[in-house]
């Protein structure tokens, strides 16, 4: 049985333990394991059911534990540090071998990240240890940004869910590599490419589609309900009428609140079983990069209206 806790304590005995514990934090709720344990970290890839190959985040409560886990870290992570963490950015530096080889999937550099949420910083700071934690869902599905949802993807997989309300950003941490002396974005998130470069000046983003941060595989963020992206959706719901379900994202005021709420709306639409749920992308401008990455990722295609007929173009 899956409970659904408000005491940090709980929690913090989870973590300490070398158990693994749903946390929240300000972008999806986590699944947080002891990043130093390497029985614990095995229970977080067991109950998401997730790809060995696919690296965690380490969490930590602040800008001093960086040097503690990875190393040559360049000026313009404390840089970008200083303004934005806490907070929804995750930094890719060398890795020191304090940390197992099974939270990196091999790799020799480590994800870093200062939540914002008070819950999960609290419970980092009294079990004093770094907590790895990718997001709470099954691998391959939609991210949960309450701890209702958390039960809907892991329930009887997990023991304890810590309840820290809705998420206040509701899509991941922006990831940043700085390895070979390259600063490039592996994940699009709520802190942008431009928020980044007021800082840093010029940065890569994710080159030639080439797959450089592992979990960036195709599908992801999969609903159970095939997803399309087309151009029109007033037009293909005409046609399709009740088979279809349309994310509508234009009666959001902005793209924080389209953010804020994207997965918990597809996840609502997914239950409704539609035939298949149809969604237009945003101008892609600002967080408008990350909204449509988790779009494409989650869609099994596009489709369009040619002759009259609806076509699915890729
Ligand atoms: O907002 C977030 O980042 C949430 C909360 C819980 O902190 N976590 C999250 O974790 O989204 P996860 O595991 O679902 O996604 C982590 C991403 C994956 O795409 C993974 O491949 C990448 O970060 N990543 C982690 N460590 C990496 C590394 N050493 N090198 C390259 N990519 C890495
Ligand atoms: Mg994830």
């Amino acid at each position: 049985m899956t409970k659904i806790i408000i005491d940090i304590d709980t929690a913090v005995r989870e973590i300490t333990e070398g158990n693994i514990v749903a946390l929240p934090t300000e972008t999806v709720y986590g699944l947080g394991a002891n990043a130093l344990n390497e029985n614990a970290v095995v229970k977080i890839f067991e109950a998401k059911q997730r790809p060995v190959f696919n690296p965690l985040i380490v969490h930590v409560h602040d800008t001093d534990e960086f040097e503690k886990y990875g190393k040559d870290i360049p000026d313009e992570v404390y840089k970008l540090a200083e303004k934005f963490s806490p907070g929804p950015i995750t930094y890719i530096v060398k890795k020191k071998r304090i940390i197992p080889d099974i939270v990196t999937s091999g790799n020799d550099s480590v994800g870093l990240r200062i939540p914002s949420h008070e819950m999960f910083r609290e419970v980092i700071k009294l079990s004093g240890v770094p907590v790895s934690a990718p997001s709470a869902n099954r691998s391959g599905k939609i991210s949960p940004t309450t701890a209702a949802d958390v039960l809907k993807e892991l329930d009887g997989k997990i023991d304890f869910i810590l309840d820290g309300g809705k998420c206040k950003i509701g899509i991941e941490s922006t990831v940043v590599s700085f390895l070979e002396n390259e600063i490039s974005i592996l994940r699009h998130g709520y802190i942008t490419r431009e928020d980044i470069e007021k800082v840093t000046g010029k940065i890569n983003i994710i080159k030639n589609g080439k797959i450089i941060s592992p979990g960036q595989m195709k599908i992801h963020y999969a609903p159970f309900t095939p997803l399309y992206i087309t151009e029109d959706a007033d037009e293909i719901k005409n046609v399709l009428k009740e088979r279809a379900a349309v994310l509508d994202l234009k009666k959001f005021a902005d793209k924080r609140e389209i953010a804020l709420n994207l997965f918990s709306e597809l996840r609502h639409l997914d239950e409704m079983k539609f035939e298949m749920i149809i969604a237009e992308k945003t101008d892609g401008e600002g967080i408008g990069a990350a909204i449509n990455d988790r779009l494409e990722r989650a869609s099994s295609g596009k489709i369009k209206i040619i002759n009259s007929k609806i076509r699915i173009t890729e």
